[in-house]
C-alpha cells in the first residue's frame, strides 16, 4: 500500500467528537485523519472536511484537492478568508437531512392550517374558540422557495399529506408527481398572493439575501405564516416584526436567526406569534454524513465528480 492520504478534520459543532469518530470509521485507516490544530506538516494534507473552520485552517495546505463541508449550506465557508479559490467545495446533499425537514416543516404547515396562531392566543385569554374555520387541505396552498435537496423532501411530504404545493426556483424544475415548478420573478409575484404558508429553503447567497423583506413578505395573503429554515439572513427580522404586529401575518416559525444563538432579550424569544427553535430543524447526523463524506472523497480520489458539488460562481 502507498503512502496514506493525510486529511485534515475540524468541525465545530455540539457533536464534533461523535463526528470526527463518525467520519474516522467511514474513512477508515487508508484515511487518516489530522484533527485540528494538530495538522503535522500541512503540505501532506489533500482533503479537509470541515464545519466552521477557523481563519486560519487552511494556511500551508499547499497540497489541498478538495474541501468537504459537514453541512448542506456552504455560505459560512464561502465567506471564509482562506478558503482556495480553485479547489472544489464538496457539500452534505441530504445525506438524512430530507427527512427530518421535512417532518419540522409538516409540524409548522399543520400548525398554521389547524388555527393554532389562533387557539393559542385565545387560550392565553382563557377564551372558547369554537367556531374556527377549517380549510381543506387542499385548498391551503404551501410555497416553497428553493427546488433542491431539501425543498423537494419537504414538498413529497405535504403534497402526501394533501397540500398543494409550488417550489420556487431560478430555472423551472421537474419535480415529482403533484409539486409544481415555478421560477423568475414574475412567477413568484405570481404565487405569493397563493401561499397561505411561504417555506425558505434557499441557500444564502447575495442574491437571496434579505429575501424576505417587506415586499415579499407583504406580497403573501393576509393571514399567512412564515417558516425559516434555511438562514437567518434570508429574514429582515424588523420587517417580520411589523407585519405580525399588523397582523398581516399570522405568525412564524423560525429555526435559524441572523446571531446564534439567539441573544438573550430578542424580540422574536417571548413575541406571541413566533415560534423558535435553535437551528434544530434538519440537524447533520454524524453516521449518514461520515459516510457521504467518504463517499464523495472517493469519488473525487477516483476523479469522479460528486453529488454536492458547490458551484463556487453560483454560491451554492
Ligand atoms: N436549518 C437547518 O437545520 C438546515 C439544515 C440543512 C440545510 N439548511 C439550509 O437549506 C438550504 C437548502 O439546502 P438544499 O440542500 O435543498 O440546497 P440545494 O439542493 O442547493 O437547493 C437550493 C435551491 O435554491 C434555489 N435557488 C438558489 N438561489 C436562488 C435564487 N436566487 N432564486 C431562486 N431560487 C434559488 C435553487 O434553484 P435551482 O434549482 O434553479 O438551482 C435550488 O432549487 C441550505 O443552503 C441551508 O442554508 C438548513
Amino acid at each position: 500500500m502507498g503512502s496514506a492520504t493525510r486529511i485534515l478534520f475540524h468541525c465545530a459543532g455540539d457533536d464534533d467528537a461523535r463526528m470526527q469518530d463518525a467520519v474516522a470509521a467511514a474513512l477508515g485507516p487508508e484515511h487518516p485523519l489530522a484533527v485540528w490544530p494538530d495538522v503535522g506538516d500541512p503540505a501532506t494534507i489533500r482533503y479537509a472536511v470541515a464545519w466552521h473552520p477557523p481563519d486560519d485552517f487552511f494556511d500551508g495546505l499547499i497540497a489541498l484537492e478538495a474541501v468537504f463541508a459537514l453541512a448542506a449550506g456552504v455560505d459560512q465557508l464561502l465567506r471564509h478568508p482562506g478558503l482556495p479559490a480553485h479547489v472544489p467545495l464538496v457539500r452534505l446533499d441530504d445525506a438524512g437531512m430530507g427527512n427530518k425537514m421535512a417532518e419540522y416543516v409538516l409540524h409548522g404547515v399543520l400548525h398554521a392550517h389547524r388555527g393554532w396562531p389562533d387557539l393559542l392566543a385565545a387560550a392565553r385569554q382563557e377564551r372558547w374558540l369554537h367556531d374556527l374555520d377549517v380549510t381543506p387541505a387542499g385548498r391551503f396552498r404551501v410555497g416553497i422557495l428553493g427546488a433542491g435537496t431539501l425543498a423537494t423532501a419537504v414538498a413529497r411530504r405535504l403534497v402526501a399529506n394533501g397540500y398543494p404545493v409550488s417550489c420556487w426556483s431560478r430555472g423551472v424544475r421537474a419535480l415529482p408527481d403533484g409539486i409544481d415548478s415555478v421560477a423568475g420573478t414574475a412567477a413568484l409575484d405570481a404565487l405569493l398572493p397563493r401561499c397561505r404558508v411561504l417555506v425558505c429553503l434557499l441557500p444564502l447567497t447575495p442574491a437571496t439575501r434579505g429575501i424576505l423583506d417587506t415586499a415579499l413578505l407583504s406580497a403573501l395573503p393576509r393571514g399567512a405564516f412564515l417558516v425559516n429554515v434555511a438562514r437567518g439572513e434570508h429574514l429582515v427580522e424588523a420587517d417580520l416584526l411589523a407585519l405580525l404586529d399588523a397582523d398581516h401575518l399570522s405568525g412564524a416559525m423560525l429555526d435559524v436567526f441572523a446571531e446564534e444563538p439567539l441573544p438573550e432579550r430578542h424580540p422574536f424569544w417571548r413575541h406571541p406569534k413566533v415560534l423558535v427553535s435553535p437551528h434544530v430543524s434538519a440537524p447533520s447526523g454524524p453516521e449518514d454524513s461520515a459516510a457521504q463524506v467518504a463517499d464523495s472523497l472517493r469519488v473525487v480520489e477516483a476523479g469522479g465528480r460528486p453529488d454536492g458539488l458547490v458551484d463556487r460562481a453560483r454560491g451554492y
